[in-house]
């Protein structure tokens, strides 16, 4: 587990920003397959990204996928869809075929079925290949509660070890879609990115190793946090 420890939320955005755009050099030449987050924490880092970092992302081949989303029209004001484009999409030379939004129309199961079947057609295999991660970049948030995604505690979303993406709930109900977590591990590198004084407390209890839903990723990633996230 990395940490990194940022003296504000700003700094914590330009930091991951950067972070990104160097994993993007990493990978010369071919696809560069960097799965988002929700929520407001990355909202800053994606319009760093459309603006000052423009130049140094390879926009032609990277392709931009979602960790989840609220089963909510794309231009709801919940949509994780409608919170990047805003943010990045409509700054930035993306072509629209490298953006993998998930599909929030029919049922939430129908929509899961379909983009598990987008992320195998964009992998090229059926079964996830350890040796082989499916993204190079993986962006998670952090809840109060210790979800991450949409991998909220209690839930059985969190033993599905077959499926792609499933069809969850929220703790208010809400319908929300979300990667599993073999799938959020299948990433060459991964964040957290969390900020805000909130937070403290569940990222102590996770990093003590209690088990809840973000520690299952935490150990393998990279921590992005501000000052008055550290519980140390
Ligand atoms: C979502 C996210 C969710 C988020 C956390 C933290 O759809 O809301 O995927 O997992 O990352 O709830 O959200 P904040 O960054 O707003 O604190």
């Amino acid at each position: 587990m990395k940490i990194a420890v940022h003296s504000t939320p700003e700094e914590l955005a330009r930091a991951a920003a950067a972070w990104l755009c160097a994993r993007a050099a990493d990978v010369a030449g071919g696809r560069f397959a960097v799965c988002l987050s929700g929520g407001s924490t990355p909202k800053r880092v994606y319009e760093l990204l459309a603006r000052e970092e423009s130049g140094r992302l390879p926009w032609e081949r990277t392709h931009w996928f979602f960790g989840d989303e609220r089963f909510v029209p794309h231009d709801h004001p919940d949509s994780n869809y409608r919170m990047v484009r805003q943010a990045m999409f409509d700054a930035a030379p993306v072509p629209p075929a490298n953006v993998h939004a998930i599909p929030t129309t029919g049922t939430p199961s129908a929509a899961a079925a379909a983009y598990a079947g987008e992320l195998r057609d964009f992998y090229g295999a059926a079964a996830l290949d350890s040796s082989r991660p499916l993204f190079d970049v993986m962006l998670l948030g952090l809840g109060e509660d210790g979800h991450t995604a949409s991998l909220f505690p209690g839930r059985p979303a969190l033993a599905e070890q077959t499926r792609w993406v499933v069809d969850t709930l929220s703790p208010k109900n809400e319908p929300r879609i979300s990667l599993t977590y073999p799938v959020l591990a299948s990433a060459r590198n991964s964040v957290f990115l969390v900020a805000g004084r909130a937070k403290r407390d569940i990222v102590s209890r996770i990093w003590a190793g209690e088990d809840l839903p973000a520690a299952r990723l935490a150990g393998a990633a990279h921590w992005f946090i501000d000052a008055t996230a550290n519980p140390r």
